[in-house]
């Protein structure tokens, strides 16, 4: 298994190109099951979990074929064309479900399409219990009838999906995702309040409306779709990735460097920027992106982690990184999963003075962190860990790292094109 190795201290210079969001990816692969035509995304960023998700679909019947490259800014995407002119299987395999759990949002699109889905339950992960009781009450919401067997969620419809009034009790993003795209081929409107309104949500819908859904509120709480006979194909290009801009931003930020975010859009995350110019770093929008520098260090803050608009979850555990070094003390505070601090006995191995209450965290600066060894178990973890290690002094080596190649695209090269001192060293490690 690879690892990665650090050696910290230089402040990162120069450009880093930011590729395709990957969970708008994973929500916009899936609504290729709606329509027999092509849908054609490009921009779509080359991860595990994009590979998982082809598979998936793969057998589902659906025929994939790779067109060339796209080009954003600096970064290179890739086309995908994506033709499900016949679902030979609608079943979700335990095996491709357990790795990950955005394979349960080939559930509404299946059971909108065929009337029939039969998808393995995804168990707990690492960050929480993670259930989808909010996906199927939902489903059932529009007349789906759902039973629970043998580990895998059967749903069944006669006919049609029918269009329904449904009030999420808690902001869900796949919840949001698998009713919106169900919705687009049912009898009649469906109403989504409380949706969630990130922006891999207002992509899914502006993808659906480009293959001829009609949908209203988006980037709203409360989405309005009309459900149509038939959707078509379409040419699609996904939205820049918020969470990865977040991340070089953080390493900008934690290196006292002075670095470019190329090929992405600044307003996709206010709250982040927010956040950042909180604690005391530059970050302005730029002709190709955004630019980010800190070249006198960063100072404490408070944060919460909400539903956007509010402070993404996924970014919380590159802002303790960067925390652990600011002046002074901060306060997170973790509202949307029970168990998103794996990271933090790892930070403290490194030297960073937390302490863990509930949700919230309280992280105390210190002046220096100090390389060591150190795994995680989740993607956002991970980066938080490779942060860390940039702005330690002496070694770090990050094992597991194939949490981290689920979500970002050659850490280690963009990285290491800004000057930082770090590699991937192949081959096997201690667990
Ligand atoms: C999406 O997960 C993202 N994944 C996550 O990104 C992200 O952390 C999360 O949204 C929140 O922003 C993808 O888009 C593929 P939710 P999702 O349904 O859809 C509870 C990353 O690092 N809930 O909005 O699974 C749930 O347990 C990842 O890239 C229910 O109780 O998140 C959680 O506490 C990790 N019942 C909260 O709601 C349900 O039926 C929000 O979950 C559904 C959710």
């Amino acid at each position: 298994m690879d690892r990665i190795r650090i050696i910290g201290g230089t402040p990162l210079k120069g450009i880093i190109p930011i590729g395709g969001a990957k969970n708008a990816a994973l929500a916009l692969m899936p609504a290729c099951l709606l329509t027999k035509g092509t849908l054609t995304l490009s921009n779509l960023p080359h991860l595990v979990d994009i590979t998982t998700m082809a598979n998936l679909l793969a057998q589902h019947g659906v025929l994939m074929a790779l067109n060339g490259d796209s080009k954003n800014g600096g970064h290179t995407g890739r086309v995908l064309e994506l033709t499900a002119n016949e679902i030979t299987n609608t079943t979700a395999p335990y095996d491709l479900v357990r790795r990950m759990r955005a394979s349960v949002l080939v559930l509404g699109p299946l059971l909108a399409r065929c009337g029939e889905a039969r998808v393995s339950l995804p168990g707990g992960c690492a960050i929480g219990t993670r259930p989808v009781d909010l996906h199927l009450k939902a489903l059932e919401q529009m007349g789906a009838k759902i039973e629970l067997e043998e580990g895998y969620i059967s749903a069944r419809v006669d006919g049609r999906l029918k269009g329904a009034h449904i009030i999420f009790p808690q902001v869900t993003v796949g919840g949001t995702e698998n009713l919106l795209m169900a919705a687009t081929l049912a009898e009649g409107e469906t109403v989504l309040a409380n949706a969630a309104r990130e922006p891999e949500i207002t992509d899914l819908a502006q993808c659906l409306l480009a293959m001829g859904a009609k949908i209203e509120g988006i980037g709203t709480g409360t989405l309005r779709i009309q459900g149509v006979d038939a959707l078509h194909g379409a040419e699609y290009s996904v939205v820049p990735d918020r969470i990865e801009t977040g991340t070089y931003a953080v390493a900008a930020a934690i290196t006292r460097g002075d670095v470019e975010l190329i090929g992405t859009r600044m307003e996709l995350m206010e709250s982040v920027v927010k956040i950042l110019r909180e604690c005391g770093v530059t970050v302005e929008a730029t002709d190709r992106g955004m630019r980010v520098a800190a070249p006198d260090g960063v100072n404490g803050t408070d944060i919460m982690t909400e539903p956007y608009p509010g402070f993404p979850t996924d970014m919380q555990a590159q802002l303790m990184a960067l925390l652990t070094v600011a002046n002074g003390a901060s306060m997170i505070t973790e509202t949307i999963f029970e168990n998103r601090y794996m990271h933090v006995p790892e930070l403290i191995r490194m030297g960073a003075k937390v302490n863990v209450h509930g949700s919230s965290a309280i992280v105390r600066g210190v002046p220096k962190l100090s390389g060591a060894q150190v795994m995680a178990t989740d993607l956002r973890a991970s980066s938080s860990l490779i942060l860390a290690g940039l702005a330690a002094e002496g070694e770090t080596i990050v094992n597991r790292v194939y949490h981290l190649d689920r979500g970002y695209e050659r850490v280690e090269e963009k990285l290491a094109a800004c000057g930082a001192n770090i590699e991937r060293i192949k081959g096997e490690a201690a667990e």
